[in-house]
């Protein structure tokens, strides 16, 4: 079987994060998105995955080549963003006419086996299936009503707050016969969720299968965190063999601390800490509940709770980064610094004074 990974640039709020790398790359428990894409995918019975990308393909291309898992990879480029309909039209020739395929949004993190949404599929004889799940607020997605047979019979994407029909939402993941790309306009910026669903839906042609488990989207910052501490959790304990931790340092599980990191005296990493390679952290620092990008400098009695640091931001001493903040590569951070609730520091930006409430630094 084949599927389609919807691979385009980064969600509004993690955009700002990284100017180096597509968002597939982003790391979450020191191995990128991507990846843990194509490991879902490769579990679940498909062969062949198609990257639809319109942002940084060589990036992609390089690091992950023509296969990977056991799965044949191929790519599918557009001039320009196509949305989230127009990447499928675009990739018509690389699928097989005669079977249908899976759609996978690159941003999605989930445990849940993709095998029986595709015999769900087959049982209903639908023209599009969605994994869908339960979340406490649907209005930042696509939310569904749905009968007792796993009829679809309503999809609004992001509905207004109190106007969504329910609490259950499109996870990202679709099972689509051929036929679908019929609906698809046949150029420009389509996208499936506004353009197709909803007519599917009326026409009794859409059925949605309940997923339970772990499902995240990595594109909001706490939905990353959360992801990045699930995926920690999988592997179970501390990793950090090719990290120089000084004795007196503490690790609390789980945490992941990649080549050529560096850890000072009596500093506290952990739990749910990722550290790509190379970062330097100095001594008694606090790090907790947070992803560290390679090449990034943490100066001594350095805090960090509930943030991302980018790939080579130099944080000085006696820095504080709480709460959803996110500090893009190559920015600096001087001395005493603190920001906090959530401050997006753009790339290779210089804050000198403290930040305390919701703000972005151009
Ligand atoms: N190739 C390509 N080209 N990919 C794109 C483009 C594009 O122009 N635009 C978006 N994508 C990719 C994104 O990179 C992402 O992986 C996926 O399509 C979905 O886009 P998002 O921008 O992340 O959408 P969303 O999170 O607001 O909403 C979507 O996902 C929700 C579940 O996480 C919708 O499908 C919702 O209905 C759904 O609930
Ligand atoms: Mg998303």
């Amino acid at each position: 079987m084949k599927a389609i990974i919807l691979a385009g640039g980064f969600g509004t709020r993690l955009r700002p994060l990284s100017c180096t790398r597509p968002k597939m790359l982003l790391p979450v428990a020191n191995q990128p998105l991507v990846d843990w894409c194509l490991k879902t995918l490769s579990n679940g019975g498909v062969d062949t995955v198609i990257l639809a990308v319109n942002y940084m393909a060589e990036a992609l291309v390089r690091y992950l080549g023509t296969t990977k898992y056991d799965l044949g990879l191929l790519y599918s480029r557009e001039q320009r963003p196509m949305g989230t309909g127009g990447p499928l039209k675009k990739a018509k020739d690389l699928l097989t006419m005669n079977e249908p395929f899976i759609v996978m949004n690159g941003d999605v993190i989930t445990d849940f086996d993709i095998k029986r949404l595709v015999d769900f599929h087959k049982e209903k004889k639908g023209l599009a299936t969605l994994a869908v799940v339960e979340v406490a607020d649907p209005s930042r997605f696509g939310s569904v009503e749905r009968d007792y047979e796993g009829h679809i019979l309503r999809f609004v994407e992001k509905p207004e707050p109190g106007k969504a029909p329910s609490n259950l939402i499109n996870a990202g993941i679709y099972v689509l016969e051929p036929e679908v790309l019929n609906y698809i306009p046949n150029s420009g910026k389509v996208s499936i969720e506004r353009e197709v669903f909803p007519i599917l839906a009326k026409e009794g042609k859409l059925y949605g299968y309940e997923i339970h488990g772990q499902w995240m989207d990595v594109g909001v910052s706490g939905d990353y965190l959360r992801a990045n501490a699930l995926l920690l959790a999988r592997n179970d304990g501390v990793r950090s063999e090719k990290a120089k931790v000084d004795a007196s340092a503490m690790l609390l599980s789980p945490s992941d601390l990649a080549e050529g990191v560096e850890v000072g005296a009596e500093s506290v990493i952990g739990p749910n800490v990722s550290v790509a390679e190379n970062v330097l952290i100095g001594k008694g620092c606090r790090i907790e509940n947070s992803v560290i990008f390679s090449g990034a400098t943490i100066g001594d009695y350095t805090n960090i709770k509930n943030a991302i640091i980018g790939e080579n931001a130099i944080l000085h001493k006696w820095v504080k980064i709480e709460s959803g903040s996110l500090i893009g590569d190559y920015a600096e951070i001087e001395d005493g610094v603190t920001l906090t609730e959530g401050v997006t520091v753009c790339p290779s930006k210089t804050v000198g004074e403290s930040i305390l409430n919701q703000r972005q630094v151009m």
